[in-house]
C-alpha cells in the first residue's frame, strides 16, 4: 500500500512537469497513463490486493488521480485546438454574437394592420364577427335574394349538419352584425378571413381576407365615399396615385361602385395584373342600401350611409408585388422572411 501511494505520488509529479506540445506527444501519454494497458489500468487492478480496510481510502486516492491525468489529458488537447471540445473551448470574443433569427409579421397581417391604422385616423373602430355565419348575416340581411348566384354551393361552403349555417363569404356580415346591436352614428373597420369554393390556383383561393368599412349617419354622401376612399389609397400607396370610379351591382348598395387605381405593378404600362388597361380593381363600395337600413330598424330617411369591401391580398399583392395567392398560405420562409422589418 505504501509503496503503490508512493507510486502514484511520482506519478502525479510527473503528469504536472509535463508541457504540453504537439499530438503525437498527447497520444503518447494517452496510451502510457489511460490506455487499456496503462498505468490507470494496472494501478486499479492492484485494488484487489489492498487490505479490506484500506481499499476506501486506496479507492479515493485512485479516484482522485485519475481525474488529475484526465484533466491533463483534456487540457492538452484543447490546447492543441483538436476535436468538438476543442473547437467549443476556443472562445474568440472579438467575433460578433450569434444573432438569433426573429419572426416577422406576415404579409398579411402588415397590410391589414396598416388599413386599421388608416381608418383608424379617420375615426374608423374595428369590429369583428364570426366566420361561421347564418344565412341571414351573410346573405339576406344584406338584401342577397334567394336565387341570387353567390349563394350557389359553387361559391358558398355550406355546414352539412346545420343547413343555415356557411363559412361566411364576405365580410359584410359584420356590417349587418353591427347594424343590428349599434344605432348610428356608426364608423366601423371589418378585417377578417372569408371563405369562397374556389379551385386553387394562383388568383383564387378558397380563403382569403377582405376588409369592410362602414359609415352611417346623417349627411352621409357619396362625395364622402369618394374622398374617404381617395383618402385611404393616397396613404397606402402614395400621393401620386390616381383613381377611378366604376359603376356597378351589389345588392346591399345602391348606387354601388367598384374603385380602381392605376397599376403599381407596370406604372401604366400593361402587365398581367391590369390585363394590360393600367387599371386594378381594389374594392367594391356604395351607399347602404336603404332596405338594409330598415332591415335593422334604421330610419333611411333620417341616415345614409356607405359602404366598401376590399381583398387584403389584393392590396398586398400591389404593394409588395406578390403574384402568387398561394404564397400567402404556403408558410414558406423564404417567402415570409421577405417581410422583416418591411411597413
Ligand atoms: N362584399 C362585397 C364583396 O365581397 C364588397 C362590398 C362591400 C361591396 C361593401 C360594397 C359594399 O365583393
Amino acid at each position: 500500500m505504501e509503496q503503490l501511494l508512493q507510486q502514484i505520488e511520482q506519478y502525479k509529479q510527473e503528469i504536472a512537469g509535463i508541457v504540453p506540445n504537439g499530438a503525437d506527444a498527447l497520444e503518447a501519454y494517452r496510451i502510457r497513463f489511460l490506455g487499456t494497458k496503462g498505468i490507470m489500468k494496472s494501478l486499479s487492478a492492484e485494488m484487489k490486493n489492498v487490505p479490506v480496510e484500506q481499499k476506501k481510502a486506496f479507492g479515493q486516492v485512485l479516484n482522485e488521480f485519475k481525474q488529475l491525468a484526465e484533466s491533463k489529458y483534456e487540457d492538452w488537447k484543447n490546447s492543441l485546438g483538436s476535436g468538438t471540445a476543442g473547437k467549443a473551448n476556443a472562445i474568440d470574443l472579438s467575433l460578433p454574437g450569434d444573432t438569433l433569427p426573429i419572426g416577422t409579421h406576415h404579409p398579411i397581417t402588415l397590410v391589414r394592420d396598416q388599413i386599421v391604422h388608416i381608418f383608424g385616423r379617420l375615426g374608423f373602430s374595428v369590429a369583428e364577427g364570426p366566420e361561421i355565419e347564418d344565412d341571414w348575416h351573410n346573405f339576406t340581411a344584406l338584401n342577397l335574394p334567394e336565387n341570387h348566384p353567390a349563394r350557389d354551393m359553387q361559391d358558398t361552403f355550406y355546414i352539412h349538419q346545420q343547413p343555415d349555417w356557411l363559412l361566411r363569404t364576405h365580410t359584410s356580415s359584420v356590417q349587418a352584425r353591427t347594424m343590428e346591436k349599434q344605432k348610428p352614428p356608426i364608423r366601423i373597420i371589418c378585417p377578417g378571413r372569408v371563405y369562397r369554393n374556389e379551385t386553387i390556383s394562383a388568383r383564387a383561393h378558397c380563403f382569403f381576407h377582405q376588409t369592410e368599412g362602414l359609415y352611417v349617419d346623417e349627411n352621409v354622401s357619396f362625395a364622402d365615399l369618394k374622398q374617404t376612399l381617395y383618402f385611404f389609397v393616397q396613404e397606402m400607396f402614395g400621393k401620386d396615385v390616381k383613381v377611378r370610379f366604376r359603376p356597378s351591382y351589389f345588392p346591399f348598395t345602391e348606387p354601388s361602385a367598384e374603385m380602381d387605381i392605376n397599376c403599381r405593378i407596370c406604372g401604366g404600362s400593361g402587365c398581367s395584373v391590369c390585363k394590360h388597361t393600367g387599371w386594378v380593381e381594389i374594392l367594391g363600395s356604395g351607399m347602404v342600401h336603404p332596405k338594409m337600413l330598415e332591415n335593422f330598424g334604421i330610419d333611411s330617411n333620417k341616415y345614409t350611409g356607405f359602404a366598401f369591401g376590399m381583398g387584403i391580398e389584393r392590396i398586398c399583392q400591389l404593394k409588395y408585388r406578390i403574384n402568387d395567392l398561394r404564397l400567402y398560405s404556403q408558410n414558406d420562409v423564404r417567402f415570409l422572411q421577405q417581410f422583416t422589418g418591411a411597413v
